[in-house]
């Protein structure tokens, strides 16, 4: 049985017929569950000696996936079918973790025993916990995230060999509980503050915002609105199909790589400026607007001007028109705002950058639109989390993904992933020696 049998695609009874300068192939037409058409080249190069070329693989699939659905053209986004607009009305983070690994929602049992395990798993081992004093003072925490789950992994030798989906479950639910715990010692030992352990009775929200703000003798109580933005925010980052991180945890995966040495390298994939790096770039552009005193028609010209200044928080290689979680973020930190009973000149200013480049011919002919960076930041500021921790943040929130997708794979067997390239480098040439060169 082949994959498009045992998968949802389908497979097209017209086939796409490629005409080369010296052979004629036909492909198969395969069809997904939501009619997205694609040509199957597995076996061009065998059938003409011919392979594709696509840069930054902006037309190429990777694999068939059941988890994420986007329409970039419509603006829409659904987990495992599930609009991100109703998950985002009803859902917690932990629930929307148990939809993507699992691929349904979990039943009232199956909730309670996630939340149970994440709780039992929210401490890291001590001769872990001790790493930390290994690290200056002003270490990235994006660097410290990965060393640390990769050193995690070595306190759980029995997570790097995942025999069935209740074995990875218990490795999903110890991966997101560390990082978060990870991600508040980074934060603290950055401070110069003890660090705050986990308390038990907490939701996975709270304990995290416990860990961060709780000083010794006074307990930090996190408002609703509060827990509820870091919910929304992390429900919002949680999975988004084949992007450059989630692609990272599919490309080690594939070569059999355990499930913490897959997630450890998309935190590094993640980190870069023009990812999950974005959040911070936004909200420096918006301070170095705030202080230089230029207008927000000035950075909006800059932007179009073909220098490499580009308007971070814009832009994304699937959506060409709003990215459905700006929208919902955007409501967000109005809400938090409007319940701290205070204006952010920030916020001010990325509504007026947002109304000027919706308007602008540039932006309009190459559908730039804010994407899920372009608000998300402004939110974590709010609640008081140091720019340096905003892509950690991105991190903790896309675990799930990168577990569903790590998961998926794993039941899957796909062939380890290793692409051709187009060869452009000096053809065939002698050794010269040493004492012959120029
Ligand atoms: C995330 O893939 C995902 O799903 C990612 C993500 C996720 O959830 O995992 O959604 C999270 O990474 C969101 C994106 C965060 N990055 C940024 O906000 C950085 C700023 N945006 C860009 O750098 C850019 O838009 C990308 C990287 C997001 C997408 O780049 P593409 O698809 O490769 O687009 P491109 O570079 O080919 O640009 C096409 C044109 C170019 O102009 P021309 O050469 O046609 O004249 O659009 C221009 C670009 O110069 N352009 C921008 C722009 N983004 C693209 N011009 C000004 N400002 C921008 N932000």
């Amino acid at each position: 049985m082949d994959k498009y049998s045992r998968g949802k695609a389908t497979t097209a009874s017209e086939v796409a017929t490629l005409t080369l300068p010296d052979a004629k192939v036909e492909l198969p037409i395969r069809i997904g569950t939501e009619n997205e058409r694609s040509v199957d080249i597995s076996e061009l190069r065998s059938e003409s000696g011919y392979i594709t070329l696509d840069e930054g693989y902006g037309n190429t699939g990777a694999c068939s996936s059941e988890i994420c659905f986007i329409d970039g053209e419509q603006g829409i986004l659904r987990y495992r079918g599930y609009p991100i607009e109703q998950l985002a009305e009803n859902s917690r983070f932990t629930e929307v973790a148990w939809l993507l690994i699992s691929g349904e929602l979990p039943t009232q049992s199956q909730a309670a025993d996630f939340s149970a395990l994440l709780t039992e798993y929210e401490l890291l081992h001590e001769g872990l916990r001790h790493h930390f004093e290994g690290f200056p003072p002003d270490a990235h925490p994006m660097a410290m995230l990965s060393t640390m789950i990769n050193a995690a992994s070595c306190y759980h030798p029995d997570l790097l060999e995942l025999t069935d989906d209740d074995h990875l479950m218990e490795a999903a639910a110890k991966l997101m509980s560390k990082v978060r715990t990870i991600a508040a010692f980074s934060y603290r030992k950055s401070k110069g503050q003890p660090i705050v352990y986990p308390d038990p009775a907490l939701s996975y929200c709270r304990n995290f915002l416990h860990m961060m703000f709780s000083i010794p003798y006074a307990q930090y109580e996190a408002s609703p609105t509060m827990v509820r933005a870091l919910t929304l925010f992390l429900l919002l980052h949680a999975e988004h199909e084949q992007n450059c991180s989630t692609s990272t945890v599919r490309m080690v995966g594939s070569s059999g790589a355990n499930l913490f040495a897959s997630v450890a390298a998309a935190v590094c994939a993640l980190w870069g400026p023009l990812h999950g790096g974005a959040n911070v770039e936004v909200m420096r552009m918006l301070e170095q607007i705030q202080d230089s005193g230029a207008s927000v028609r000035e950075i909006v010209d800059r932007a179009k001007s073909g220098d490499s200044f580009r308007l971070m928080g814009f832009g994304h290689r699937v959506y060409k028109n709003f990215d459905p979680r700006a929208l919902i973020l955007k409501k967000a930190a109005d809400d938090l705002f409007s319940e701290m009973g205070k204006a952010d000149p920030l916020l001010q200013i990325a509504e007026e950058l947002e109304e000027i480049a919706l308007n602008d011919e540039y932006f309009i002919e190459r559908k730039l639109y804010p994407n899920v960076d372009f608000y998300s930041g402004i939110i974590l500021r709010a609640m008081g989390i140091p720019r340096n921790m905003f892509t950690v943040m991105f991190a903790i929130g896309r675990m799930p993904g990168w577990i569903a997708h790590w998961r998926e794979q794993f039941h899957a067997a796909d062939r380890i992933h290793r692409p051709r390239q187009l060869y452009i480098g000096p053809t065939k040439r002698d050794y010269v020696p040493m004492d012959q060169r120029r």
